[in-house]
């Protein structure tokens, strides 16, 4: 019997510390590849990481999330791949440590936008590795863009794609918070535990460090695509043990699941 394929995404917030340059939260991949092993008794899984310190700072520091302007921001575009590449491999290590049969995918090789939105995207090797019984890993990337030379593929907007493509169960975003604050007519902000697509638009949402591809605002609008394909969205704080493994499994938990 095919188990149920879940797409979770690793939030750089949660595996990266997010305000230093280059810096993994060891500790927490670590225990996220624990997870992971055990879930994958359960389910399938497409793993999706973020950028978090590798990537936004870079892309932010050669203004790559405007285009390709000038010829100076070459070497950034050498130097996202390259961080990316290098913050995608400590996560692979983790995962085949746990005896994992990871499968690392790069968008930028997959993936091609136009005007920064996704435009040819070659799923094929995606599905064909889940076949086999690999667990596919990809992640927020600088990818060629037919208008603005190259854009930033968001890790967010990726796994929402991946969720709607693969007719995923869940879809779940993994942060370092647990979940979507809102705020109360008493001006108190709570957690949202089950948050309708259409009350979004009543979000107010505060900055939390350099992210280029739009933090939380920018998932929640993503979210919402997913969510009217029929697909479960649920959004936590996988720096606390065993939520990732509850949101991917649906059980009682913090964290904010979003409904149509
Ligand atoms: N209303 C809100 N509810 C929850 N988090 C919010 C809200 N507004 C802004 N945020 C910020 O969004 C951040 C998560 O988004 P982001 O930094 O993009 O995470 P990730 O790296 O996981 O994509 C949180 O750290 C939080 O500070
Ligand atoms: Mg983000």
């Amino acid at each position: 019997m095919n188990k149920d394929l879940v797409i979770v995404k690793l939030g750089g917030s949660a595996i990266t510390y997010k305000n230093k340059a280059f810096a993994p939260r060891k500790g927490v991949i670590e225990t996220l590849a624990k997870e992971i092993k055990e879930l994958l008794g359960e389910v399938s899984l497409v793993i999706v990481h973020g950028g978090g310190s590798f990537g936004h700072r870079v892309a932010n520091q050669y203004s790559l999330d405007q285009g390709l302007r000038k010829s100076g921001q070459l070497i950034g575009v050498s130097k996202v791949r390259y961080r990316m590449t290098e913050l995608s491999q400590m996560i692979t290590g983790e995962m085949i440590k746990e005896g994992i049969p990871v499968f690392p995918l790069h968008p930028s090789s997959f993936v091609i936008s136009s005007s920064c939105k996704i435009r040819l995207f070659f799923d094929k090797p995606v599905k064909a590795a889940l076949e086999k019984g690999l667990v596919p890993l990809t992640f927020g990337d600088i990818i060629l863009d037919k208008k603005k030379g190259i854009s930033i593929l968001s890790g967010d907007d990726l796994a929402c794609r991946l969720a709607i493509n693969l007719k995923a169960l869940r879809l779940v975003y993994g942060t370092d918070v647990n979940g979507v604050y809102v705020n109360t007519p008493s001006g108190d902000k709570i957690l949202a535990k089950k948050l309708r697509v259409s009350e979004l638009s009543k979000v107010r949402f505060c900055s939390a460090g350099v992210d280029v591809t739009g933090g939380m605002r920018h998932k929640l609008k993503t979210a919402s695509d997913a969510v009217k394909a029929g697909i479960k969205v649920l959004i936590g704080n996988i720096t606390v043990p065993g939520v990732l493994s509850n949101m991917v499994l649906e059980k009682p938990d913090n964290y904010t699941v979003l409904i149509p």
